[in-house]
């Protein structure tokens, strides 16, 4: 069978993660790395046998790659990506697909000339019990979707770790924190499950428990066209913390907590019995539904190896470029609500953000 040739840009703490996962995938094969740290990239090419490239230009000109996977710090992916495209290669960003809805659309817009598949690494996606959860949402058998509620309070992070890398952090090196570096996966999911919200307000807290300039806690309340609300509560400073998704919906409501499923469905829709009851204060009977799910493992060689596949007989990567920009749009807003103490409207306005971010990294302590 023909293999993709991939080439690695960023072999950092990740970068490594990934290469291992590519090298379990049976349709690609690892043919050159690239790190912008020579003595990184020299280790890992050892590892794996292959050449080592110090800047992306010299290795898209090498000729030894079909496609790449991007895993510099945030605003890098753009950069590269758009260098990728234009030598005729394909392209797979790590999470989050870029820092900004601006810099995301210049990603689609090279891609699109290419002619070339534009993945990104959002392997939550693989998981039994988020493929479940969905499944469940389009069943109709929750019936309408009353309220969602997301607190995300898991991603507990030192000082250590934030000092770990000098680009973390900042506005210039990473540009953002929380909604840009931990919670991109789980705003994928939001918008993979319920769509995208039409009004996002939201507050965040910048440097609350760290000495960074990002933001470690927000609280985000958002509203959809149908009239569903929704409120995300995520933190890097909490233990222990909390993963627990629950849709109030009229049949119930549905969990996902700790990749466990439990549906405490009720007897009549919630609805009828607030339109017909002739009680002031009823009581209803309900069932605790406990789901199965197979497991609640994730793959990124499964992301890749979709990826692959998606070169090699022209169907769609797991997530597409244009599909990761929703979460990055979700993140921005919920900043540039805080930013401007106001409610912001989907789709966000691109060049205001863009414009609120940069009056940040201008005041960043990061200079490089
Ligand atoms: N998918 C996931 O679950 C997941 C988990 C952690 C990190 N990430 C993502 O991985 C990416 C990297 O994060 P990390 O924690 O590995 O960072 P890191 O700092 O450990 O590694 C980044 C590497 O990129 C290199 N680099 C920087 N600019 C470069 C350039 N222009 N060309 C080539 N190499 C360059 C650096 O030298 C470094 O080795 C980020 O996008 C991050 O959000 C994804």
């Amino acid at each position: 069978m023909k293999k993709v040739r991939l080439g690695i840009v960023g072999v950092g703490g990740m970068g490594k993660n990934h290469a291992m996962s590519a090298k379990a995938a049976n349709n690609l094969e690892i043919t050159a790395i690239c790190d912008i740290r020579k003595e990184v990239a020299d280790e890992v090419a050892a590892v794996y046998g292959v050449p080592a490239f110090y800047d992306h230009h010299s290795l898209f000109k090498s000729g030894l790659i079909d496609a790449v996977l991007i895993v510099t710090p945030h605003y890098a992916h753009t950069a590269v990506a758009i260098d990728a495209f234009a030598a005729g290669l394909h392209v797979i960003s790590d999470k989050p697909v870029a820092v900004h809805k601006a810099d995301a659309q210049r990603m689609i817009d090279a891609w699109q000339s290419s002619g070339k598949k534009f993945g990104v690494m959002f392997q939550l996606r693989t998981s039994p019990a988020n493929r479940k959860f969905k499944a469940l949402l389009e069943s109709g058998e929750l019936g309408r979707i009353i309220r969602i509620n997301w607190i995300i309070t898991t991603w507990l992070r030192t000082q250590k770790y934030y000092d770990s890398g000098d680009w973390r952090a900042s506005w210039r090196g990473e540009g953002g924190g929380v909604l840009l570096n931990q919670c991109p996966h789980q705003l994928d999911l939001f918008q993979w499950f319920f769509g995208m919200p039409s009004k996002v307000n939201a507050f965040c807290h910048f440097g609350k428990y760290h000495d960074i300039e990002v933001e470690d806690e927000v609280t985000a309340y958002m509203e959809f066209a149908d009239g569903r609300t929704a409120v995300f509560l995520t933190s890097t400073a909490e233990f222990p913390g909390t993963n627990r998704l629950e849709v109030t919906c009229d049949r119930g409501k549905l969990v996902l907590e700790d990749g466990q499923l439990t549906f405490k469905r009720s007897e009549q829709n919630v609805s009828d019995i607030i339109r017909e009851s002739n009680e002031n204060f009823p009581v209803l009977s309900s069932w605790d539904v406990k789901i199965p799910v197979p497991s609640n493992d994730i793959s990124a060689t499964e992301v890749l190896t979709v990826f692959a596949d998606a070169i090699l007989h022209d169907k769609e990567p797991l997530v597409t470029g244009a599909e990761a920009m929703n979460e990055l749009e979700l993140g921005n807003a919920m900043l540039l609500s805080s930013l401007l103490k106001k409610e912001v409207t989907i789709p966000l306005d691109a060049a205001e953000f863009e414009t609120e971010l940069m009056k940040l990294v201008a005041t960043s302590r990061y200079r490089k």
